[in-house]
């Protein structure tokens, strides 16, 4: 319970400064809006969407200038973050964890469910059940996720300047990290992701890859990109810690490493539907033994 008023209290404080206008976001929003304004089924009506962990809303924002018609649910755990999304697009805002998305939402009732760059603070299999729960039968979910495919820069980086010390504020940043990224659910692989969407009743129907090489040249740009756009915001989530004694040691954390910082950031962007019962009787009785995860 901590640890979740606290996450509020993070994703509230990256809410003051989050830019989606920009870098990874802002191009990531539009190479989905492209496909998805393709591949969203049309009815007689505006499409039903729901984005879990709306963020600043800029993903609907997207969509409705690319042209698809559409009335949107934004869930989201951080009141400021549901505030900046409703100034920005007509919305029904919700105030809960994704993971517990169908307690507050109809089922099977979305023809479209996002959830971009939750990972990080959202179990993996709990998001694909609550996905599937809300999908209607011929809806389509877009998750993307950033995975930890390139990210060897970054931990070698976190080795050598931090968890290899004996400095102790240097050990508790890298304790911090550490505890972030075990409580994370972002992927190792995209191997492993796509195995736990098969076990969730769910298939991958399209796929997009973006590699970006990120540079991080001083201190000032580590920050801006952990804290301020929010990748690595919930190292700040240590329980009993004051956000801004967080905050404060994050500013000068980041001072302690040399730069420039290089890694890859690979995201995956995905379509993904409902799992098509196969041909096979065989095949259809193992698939009934394996999964579905709930939802
Ligand atoms: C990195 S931002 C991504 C925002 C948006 N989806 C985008 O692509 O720009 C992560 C968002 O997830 C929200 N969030 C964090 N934990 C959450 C949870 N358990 N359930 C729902 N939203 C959550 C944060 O408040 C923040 O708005």
């Amino acid at each position: 319970m901590i640890t979740l008023r606290m996450g509020r209290q993070v994703h509230d404080a990256v809410a003051r400064g989050y830019n989606s206008g920009s870098g990874i976001i802002a191009e990531k929003n539009r190479l989905v809006a492209a496909s998805l304004v393709a591949r969203v089924p049309r009815r007689d009506r505006a499409v039903a969407v729901a984005d879990l962990g709306v963020g600043d809303g800029a993903m609907l924002a997207q969509l409705a200038a690319a042209g698809l018609p559409m009335r949107a649910t934004g869930l989201d755990v951080s009141r400021a973050m549901l505030a900046r999304a409703a100034a920005r697009v007509p919305l029904t805002t919700v105030h809960a964890g994704a993971e517990h998305a169908a307690r507050h939402l109809p089922a099977a009732a979305f023809d479209l469910v996002l959830a971009h760059f939750i990972l990080a603070y959202v179990d993996r299999a709990a998001l694909l059940a609550q996905a599937r729960t809300l999908l209607a039968v011929d809806g389509v979910f877009s998750l993307v996720t950033t995975t930890g495919e390139g990210g060897s820069g970054f931990m070698a980086w976190l080795d050598e300047h931090y968890r290899r010390t004996r400095h102790p504020l240097k050990r508790i940043i890298a304790a911090a990290a550490d505890r972030a990224l075990a409580c994370s659910h972002v992927p190792a692989t995209y191997a492993d992701l796509e195995a736990d969407i098969a076990a969730a009743g769910l298939q991958v129907q399209a796929r997009q890859t973006l590699r970006v090489p990120v540079s991080l040249p001083d201190a000032e740009a580590a920050y801006r990109f952990g804290f301020e756009e929010g990748w690595a915001a919930n190292i700040l989530t240590v329980p009993g810690l004051p956000l801004g004694v967080g905050e404060a040691m994050a500013r000068w954390g980041v001072r302690q490493g040399a730069y420039p910082l290089r890694f890859i950031q690979v995201v995956e962007m995905l379509e993904i539907g409902r799992a098509l019962p196969s041909a096979d009787p065989a095949t259809d009785r193992a698939g009934a033994r394996s999964a579905p995860r709930g939802g």
